[in-house]
């Protein structure tokens, strides 16, 4: 590790990058395993892959390793309670899925959390290491949209947050996007915008 690096900084910089929450889910016979996991990523259209990074230390490690097969639920605000009933270090494994209204993914068995935007069905395609976790990417096997659901539930400086989706929002939106552009043009290093530039 480089000696330049101080760890506290790089937490709070990879805190300082929002995120969405999913619930990734596996099956390994009879035992449900579950986390909720914020590492997750699409990867490819053709063929479909998405990934998730996995802690080497969670009990969901060996057991998604194991079973192959796993589903992405990616959570709606109203599902903050899943989020950190899934998050509980040590809980239960037995019967951990009945604390969430949920239903079972046709393809792979695994839990779909009811209370979410959309839901992948996935098979392990290839596995990286990644330091202390594990790089899973998965091959989709289904993909379904949640009409009825459109507020995701979203990660921030370890806090939970939602979009607004008002009017109001809107024009706040903007303004932030004209003091951006005050500061770029205010920075020094920038070329000139065209109304700055001198005209031929
Ligand atoms: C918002 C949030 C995001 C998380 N993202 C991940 C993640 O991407 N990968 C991971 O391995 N753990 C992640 N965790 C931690 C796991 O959810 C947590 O360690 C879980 O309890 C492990 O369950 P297990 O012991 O049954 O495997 C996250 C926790 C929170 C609160």
């Amino acid at each position: 590790m480089s000696p330049q690096l101080d760890l506290t900084a790089f937490r709070q910089t990879l805190g300082r990058f929002p995120c969405g929450v999913t619930v990734v889910t596996t099956r390994l016979g009879a035992e449900d395993h579950a986390i909720t996991a914020s590492a997750f990523s699409s990867v490819s259209l053709d063929p479909p892959l998405v990934l998730i990074c996995v802690d080497r230390k969670n009990r969901f490690h060996d057991a998604v390793l194991a079973s192959g097969e796993w589903a992405v639920s990616v959570l709606a605000e109203s599902a903050q309670n899943a989020a950190t009933w899934f998050a509980t270090r040590g809980r239960p494994l037995a019967g951990q899925l009945d604390k969430v209204d949920h239903r079972r993914g046709v393809l792979t068995g695994a839990g779909l959390v009811r209370e979410a935007l959309a839901w992948l069905e996935c098979r392990t395609w290839r596995v990286y290491e990644g330091g202390d976790h594990s790089i899973l990417v998965g091959e989709v096997l289904g993909a379904q949209i949640n009409a009825e659901r459109d507020n995701p539930l979203l990660y921030y400086r370890s806090h939970y947050g939602a979009l607004l989706h008002s009017a109001a929002n809107e024009k706040s939106t903007l303004v932030v996007r004209d003091s951006i552009v005050e500061d770029a043009v205010a920075y020094p290093g920038l070329p000139p915008t065209s109304e700055e530039a001198p005209s031929a």
